[in-house]
């Protein structure tokens, strides 16, 4: 059974091989993945066994807990990414998308008149950190409500320019919205890192496990 769970691997590797329908595979890798696991219970007689079968044990149970917490986000994020992000930028290029806002960015800014140092340094560092970086700066921006106030704070000081405020404050929002939508392919994918080595350490164990079955034997 986990041989077969593992052929879904070369199976992706040489999909030009057509080897049958990739919707089918995946099925049948998540009834069989899903059984393996009161299986391997009986196989173990309910017991932990010596250091080599617990690190089996712990492997295996790893790999189904990913398996199925992975299978949760792909029946949820696709959707939450579709509802939210309908028309949005496609991911890895937000970066590009903003790094062309930014001097626009530099525009707006330099249309504002010279505030106290507080408010150049907020301008000046704080926004277009954000504005380039977004969570990876360590802007006061980041947080939504936080830059929230300050935009209500920056309104009230550039009374003269409601407009570039405000075209500030979109690309702010913006580049919240890119940041979020990257996070999500984030937890979209990163499972995979977790589900995928453990499957192969799970892989290595049991030849070790086999082999020592059958010399004792
Ligand atoms: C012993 C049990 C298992 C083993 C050895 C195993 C192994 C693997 C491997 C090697 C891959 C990577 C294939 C690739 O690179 O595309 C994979 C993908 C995957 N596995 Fe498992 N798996 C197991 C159990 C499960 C279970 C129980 C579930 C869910 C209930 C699950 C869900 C998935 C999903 C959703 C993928 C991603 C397929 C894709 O989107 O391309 N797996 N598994």
């Amino acid at each position: 059974m986990i041989a077969f769970e593992m052929l879904i691997w070369p199976r992706k590797k040489f999909r030009r091989f057509k080897l049958g329908k990739t919707r089918v595979w995946m099925r049948w890798h998540i009834w069989i993945g899903l059984a393996v696991g009161p299986v391997g219970v009986m196989h173990s007689g309910y017991h932990w066994g010596g250091p080599l079968t617990t690190v089996l044990m712990v492997l295996f149970i790893g790999v189904i807990a990913s398996g199925i917490w992975g299978l949760a986000l792909q029946q949820v994020l696709p959707q939450v990414l579709l509802n939210e992000f309908p028309n949005e930028t496609i991911e890895g290029q937000s970066d590009a998308v903003m790094a062309f806002h930014q001097s626009e960015a530099i525009t707006m800014r330099d249309r504002l008149p010279a505030g106290d140092p507080d408010t150049t340094s907020l301008l000046d560092v704080d926004l277009m950190n954000y504005l380039q970086a977004g969570n990876k700066s360590r802007s006061r921006f980041i947080s939504q409500r936080e830059s929230e106030q300050l935009f209500i704070q920056l309104a009230r000081q550039f009374v003269a320019n409601p407009g570039e405020i405000a075209r500030l404050k979109t690309m702010c929002d913006d580049r919240r919205r890119y940041d979020r939508q990257a996070r999500i392919h984030g937890w979209l994918h990163n499972w995979f890192c977790v589900h995928v080595p453990l499957s192969v350490a799970l892989c290595v164990v049991l030849v070790f496990h086999i082999v020592t079955a059958l010399k004792y034997w």
